[in-house]
């Protein structure tokens, strides 16, 4: 009898735990270049994702539950003949954009992150200098990380 009062506590106590844990993200890197190869490096600061060679429309995925705290955060190297760049492709903040799925699309101008309401990508351009064929593009990623995070404040925090 103490050994099944004992059970169903701990029973209890697993179903309560497992409800304080965010629900499971699925991240997607895929090639839309249009024929070149792309090379990607993700990683977090606990999984090293490892090196890999998406050839055109060729995706690479991966799910994890975001720890409690929101600190979990996955960045990509990404590399091609004509650019290159290190983005980060999860955190936290990204939740409103893609509270599920985040679907990275890696397109000639940079790489673009597809929202799930309402219907939009943001795109991010090139950081390496061999970019510069396509445009004005000198700014790092984190200036496009700023313009999602403003974003998802005016579109769902006015
Ligand atoms: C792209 O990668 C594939 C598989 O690794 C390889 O067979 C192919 O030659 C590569 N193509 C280019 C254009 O580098």
């Amino acid at each position: 009898m103490k050994f099944f009062i004992i059970l169903t506590v701990l029973f209890g106590v697993f179903c309560t735990m497992n409800e304080a844990i965010p629900v499971k993200t699925f991240l997607r890197v895929q090639n839309q270049l249009g024929g070149p190869n792309l090379t990607i490096h993700c990683s977090s600061s606990e999984d090293d994702l490892g090196i890999h060679v998406l050839v055109n429309d060729m995706y690479f995925d991966w799910h994890f539950r975001p720890n409690v705290w929101g600190s979990t955060k996955f960045k990509c190297d990404l590399q091609w003949e004509h650019g290159s760049g290190t983005y980060t492709v999860y955190k936290n903040d990204y939740v409103q954009l893609c509270p599920v799925h985040c679907y990275w699309y890696v397109k000639p101008e940079g790489p673009c992150l597809q929202s799930d309401e309402p219907d939009r990508q943001f795109c991010s351009p090139w950081q390496g200098s061999e970019a510069k064929r396509f445009g004005e593009l000198d700014s790092g990623g984190d200036m496009v990380e700023e313009t999602i995070v403003q974003d998802i404040r005016n579109s769902h925090f006015p």
